[in-house]
């Protein structure tokens, strides 16, 4: 008999994020923290439900309706709120943008990455240096060699925009540069408008291909401010192509909710975009999954839950400011030679903590601390019960 096609299957590595929940779930000590995954919790170190959430789910099961096929482009009346909220009303009016609902920020990302792979197979992508762990990932797997494009610099733990100006401006027309609208994953640290506009610049220019990762859309200074990037961008070029997550702000992880949208030169164009973006979904998952659209659809469109959603998206953008100061000043007190004060400055959920491999490794064994082995920490994960122990247990591996 021959041998099974999987015998000689090999192990594949855990992934560096999601592996790292794995590694926390499996712990057993009660003060273990999780620092990995980018999840908000709430003071109690649970994921909140937010209460628009809440309203708009008891009034979907009390309507009870049936659980038929969303279309394959997904709910229509969520895909017209996304593309209001990303792009603007008045872009959104315009006819020019294609918006289809996905699983989630990933599914964004993965409906672009294979659209994009099928206008043209040679073309570069470009992420920055580093970058979320996943984009390397995803766009290898849709066929494309990923280049990186510096972005962080250690020694002032911000960013090195003249490298990352010098390199974009080296790229051949036609090169995919993946971009971080806010909240840059891992490092927080993000450019500022005016540098976003040199970038802009450039893209116009050098006629490159932009695509927005916007997955913290409120978690930075606001749903209007985090949302800069992709309006400058639109404003003023064409194509650009935005993912874009309910994930973290709607805190729906679960219901794989985000969407991929392509800002098109007329309406034609994008009508031709969008019956091809369709047939990427429908070969690979047909269509979407309905429960989180209908929220997030009914949450966007009825005026007293969008001002709770903004309330309540406020409420978590500043408890995680909150946190960014405690650990400061924890460390601060516990450790006076280091200064950890850059943390203030980095935006969203993460922080790119400067710990090194073996810190982090220190964490995790002899304090049940779960961090990305880059040193990057889930701030939104601390909380007044373990932001002590965190801070102790920092303070004694540095
Ligand atoms: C993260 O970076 O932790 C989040 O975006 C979750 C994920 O899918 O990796």
């Amino acid at each position: 008999m021959s041998a099974s096609i999987l015998a000689a299957v090999p192990m594949a590595p855990r992934d560096p994020i999601l592996g790292v929940t794995e590694a926390y779930v499996a712990d057993q000590n009660p003060r273990k923290v999780n620092l990995g995954v980018g999840v908000y919790y709430d003071d109690n170190g649970k994921v909140p439900l937010l209460e628009c959430v809440r309203r708009a789910e008891r009034a979907r099961v009390e309507a009870a309706p049936p659980h038929s096929y969303l279309p394959i482009d997904g709910l229509q009346a969520y895909d017209r709120a996304v593309m209001q909220l990303v792009f603007g009303a008045e872009l959104a009016a315009s006819g020019r943008i294609v918006t289809v609902q996905a699983l989630g920020g990933t599914g964004g990302l993965k409906i672009g990455a294979d659209f994009l792979r099928l206008l043209d197979a040679k073309a570069q992508v470009w992420i920055s240096e580093p970058s979320w762990e996943n984009h390397r990932a995803l766009f290898e797997a849709a066929g494309f060699k990923v280049n990186a494009y510096p972005y962080y610099d250690a020694k002032t733990h911000g960013l090195d925009f003249e490298g990352m100006r010098a390199a974009l401006e080296k790229l051949a027309a036609g090169c995919i540069v993946v971009l971080h609208a806010c909240c840059h994953n891992p490092t927080g640290v993000d450019l500022n408008e005016a540098q976003w506009r040199t970038v802009l610049d450039i893209v116009r220019r050098r006629r490159l291909v932009p695509f927005l990762d916007l997955a913290y859309q409120g978690f930075a200074e606001g749903i209007d401010a985090d949302g800069y990037a992709v309006r400058l961008f639109a404003g003023a070029y064409a194509p650009v192509f935005v993912s874009s997550s309910f994930s973290k702000s709607f805190s729906l992880y679960g219901e794989r909710i985000g969407a991929f949208s392509a800002l098109t030169e007329s309406a034609d164009e994008a009508a031709r975009v969008l019956s091809q973006v369709k047939r990427v979904v429908r070969t690979n998952y047909s269509n979407p999954p309905t429960h989180g659209g209908q929220i997030v659809a009914t949450v966007l469109a009825t005026p007293e839950l969008r001002a709770l959603w903004e309330k309540e998206l406020a409420g978590m953008r500043e408890r995680i400011k909150a946190m960014r100061k405690a650990l400061v000043e924890k460390i601060k007190a516990r450790a006076p030679k280091a200064d950890f004060g850059f943390v203030l400055a980095q935006r969203g959920m993460f922080s790119y903590s400067g710990l090194n491999k073996e810190q982090v490794a220190r964490l995790r064994a002899e304090f049940s601390i779960y961090a990305i082995d880059t040193g990057r920490i889930c701030v939104a994960a601390l909380n007044s019960k373990n932001i002590d122990y965190v801070a102790d247990a920092i303070a004694k591996v540095i």
